[in-house]
């Protein structure tokens, strides 16, 4: 997508961010979540903009070595344009420069376009999370990567 700008995440974006949450999921984080990771000295944000409207965010812990993908949705009228592949390579950029070595994520079994994209990035499946999911009850898949 051209004009797409990454940047943090200010408390500014969050009511933009919580549309696009509420719409991506169905036990979305509440704005509180989101004040918590802005905050947090292990955790990084980012927002993706299309000139000044927040269209995608990604949320990222690093303990130590280890690094966790937390969060990663788009809107859904700007999807399929690689606004999440732009989101992802930020993070693990990030990760790299922060020395880090793994990388883990959750994600629904059933979630077979964010599985793609992550296996796209060389992301491999390393075990089951038995019922980590709610409404609907599901397995998380854990992924992850070493860089
Ligand atoms: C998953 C999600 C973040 C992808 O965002 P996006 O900006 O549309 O993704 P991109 O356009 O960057 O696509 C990147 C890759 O993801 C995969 N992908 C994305 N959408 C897909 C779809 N509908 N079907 C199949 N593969 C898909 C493809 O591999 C794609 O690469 P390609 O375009 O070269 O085929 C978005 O669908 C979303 O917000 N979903 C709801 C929230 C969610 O599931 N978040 C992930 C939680 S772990």
């Amino acid at each position: 997508m051209k004009d797409l700008t990454i940047t943090t995440m200010h408390k500014n974006h969050i009511p933009e961010v919580i549309e696009i949450e509420r719409v991506s999921f169905s036990t979305p984080w509440s704005e509180l979540s989101f004040i918590n990771e802005i905050y947090n000295p292990n955790s990084t944000t980012y927002v993706a903009l299309s000139d000044t409207t927040v269209v995608g965010y990604i949320c990222l812990k690093q303990i130590k070595d280890e690094g966790h993908i937390l969060n990663l949705a788009v809107h859904p009228k700007f999807r399929r344009q690689g606004i999440a592949k732009t989101l992802v390579s930020k993070a693990l950029e990030t990760f790299r420069a922060n020395k880090c070595n793994f990388i883990y994520l959750e994600v629904r079994v059933s979630n077979i376009q964010a599985r793609k994209l992550y296996e796209d990035f060389g992301f491999k499946p390393v075990g089951i999370r038995k019922n980590y999911y709610i409404l609907p009850l599901e397995d998380a898949v854990i992924m992850l990567l070493q860089i």
